[in-house]
């Protein structure tokens, strides 16, 4: 059991709690029970089945509600700095929090790119009094800063991120600095990483594959939706995802793939893992309700990367949430301007990639898993538990436990409702896939180090912190 200053004072019930849960069904990695939850300096101090005090500043009753370990989603996009017409730090942890989500892991590509430590204590800096919730910042690691890998993680980057296949040329410079194409790339920048000790993730695409199948198509003059699909065929995943796990087997390198999509590439990762390999992965909510026939539906807003694919892989990839092969479930949310996803409906390459779900990815996966039998402590793994060991948190976040930080999402399990765009908390309301979605599951309250953070229908208050190792 973890002990700190708080679960010293545990055996003095006359203690004053910051907060006490009562009632709630607690769903921890050790199973569900009816619980009552002390916390203490944002510690849970006590879990107990009687309620013997409510000494408490403040009292949350969870009756007929679950009281999840905070959701952690170790990747999202705020686009702040440099972006925050699309989303800012403010309003994408307000998303978060309004879905359940206690603590966030931001990528590096923002403008500029954090590709060195002074980049890194810059932005820092500049989202630090915006976070509603918990977070923590990847690093870059690029074919040019491999020199810079240290330093980033001396500053504390939880991970770090490569992207293996490049942006149309007018992306380019939103992932500079994060590009490492070619094979001797990608190997210099994981013996960077590896030396770190951090997990290094990779967004696993074959850069020759893509450009190649995309200039065919372009110069056919296909511009419509699906075309966006068939530009990024499944192959070139498992051509990628093949590459990164070779070179991690070879530098004994920890390694994540990020939004895994296909059949292939899960078949690849499924034989590494049991080979021994340090790799996981995720995938996300657009890949298990989507196929790529969603482009057709709603043209540039089904525009991700990669890209939705067909019926085999949506139940591979289901398969491999219960099989354990899908370590985690992530958003990848992407949120991009109205203005910037209509040129699509003229021409897809124009629209940028890119869905929006930090704030839905909860009830999303809670109803898919009552359809698939997943229980609610696999849940609490995929959304919480293995995200805190994979990046090492799992001495602060991850579970309900004594010692751990006071991290909740409170969902009713039995409401069901529909999802409206316009009533999500993310600048990107036009961008949801998901609109008109009658779901189950509902956060109720968001509570992080002991704070409520989010109240259903009263509303937030703020108590985000950096978070590293
Ligand atoms: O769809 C995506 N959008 N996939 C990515 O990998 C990047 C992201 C973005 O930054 O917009």
């Amino acid at each position: 059991m973890i002990k700190n200053k708080s679960y010293t004072k545990e055996v003095n019930k006359m203690v004053t709690y910051d907060l006490v849960i009562k009632s709630g069904k607690v769903v921890s990695s050790q199973g569900v029970f009816e619980a009552h939850i002390f916390v203490l300096d944002g510690k849970i101090a006590r879990i107990s089945r009687v309620l013997d005090t409510e000494n408490a500043e403040r009292t949350l009753d969870a009756s007929g509600l679950l009281v999840f370990p905070g959701f952690i989603d170790s990747h999202v996009h705020f686009r702040d700095p440099g972006l925050t017409h699309k989303e800012d730090f403010e309003s994408g942890t307000k998303s978060a929090a309004a879905g359940g989500v206690t603590c966030v892991f931001d990528m590096p590509t923002t403008k500029p790119v954090v590709t060195n430590a002074n980049l890194f204590s810059e932005k820092l800096s500049i989202v630090s009094s915006k976070a509603y919730v918990d977070f923590a910042l990847y690093g870059a690691a690029g074919s040019e800063n491999v020199q810079e890998v240290e330093a980033l993680a001396r500053a504390g980057a939880i991970a770090f991120k490569s992207y293996t296949v490049s942006p149309p040329a007018e992306r380019i410079s939103e992932y500079a600095g994060a590009l490492a194409t070619t094979t001797s790339a990608i190997y210099e920048a994981m013996e960077a990483v590896s030396k770190t000790g951090l997990v290094h993730s990779f967004h696993a695409e074959d850069d020759g594959i893509v450009q190649l199948f995309t200039k065919r198509l372009q110069s056919q003059g296909r511009r419509d939706a699906l075309a966006h699909a068939e530009s990024r065929p499944a192959f070139a995943e498992a051509i990628a995802v093949s590459n990164v796990i070779r070179i991690a087997k070879e530098l004994h390198a920890k390694i994540h793939i990020v939004h895994v999509s296909t059949k292939q590439a899960l078949e690849v990762i499924r034989a590494a893992k049991s080979q021994g390999v340090k790799v996981s992965c995720e995938t996300c909510p657009q890949y298990l309700f989507f196929t790529k026939q969603a482009l057709q539906k709603f043209g540039p807003y089904a525009k991700f990367n990669p890209p939705a694919r067909d019926e085999q892989d949506v139940s591979a990839l289901l398969d491999a949430l219960l099989d354990d092969t899908v370590d985690i479930v992530v958003s990848d949310h992407a949120p991009h301007a109205k203005h910037e996803k209509d040129q699509g409906y003229e021409d897809i390459w124009k629209a940028p990639p890119g869905v929006v779900g930090v704030e839905l990815r909860f009830p999303l996966l809670f109803t898919l898993s009552q359809r698939l039998g997943l229980s609610y402590t696999a849940l609490a793994k995929k959304l919480s538990t293995n995200v805190a060991k994979i990046f090492g948190l799992q001495q602060k976040k991850g579970d309900i436990m004594v010692g751990l930080d006071a991290d909740f999402a409170i969902v009713d399990p039995k409401e069901e409702w529909v999802v409206k765009g316009e009533e999500l908390h993310t600048k990107a309301k036009e961008n949801v896939l998901y609109h008109g979605m009658k779901l189950i599951g509902k956060v109720k309250h968001t509570v992080v180090r002991g704070k409520p953070v989010y109240e259903e229908g009263v509303g937030f208050e703020k108590n985000g912190r950096f978070v590293r190792i």
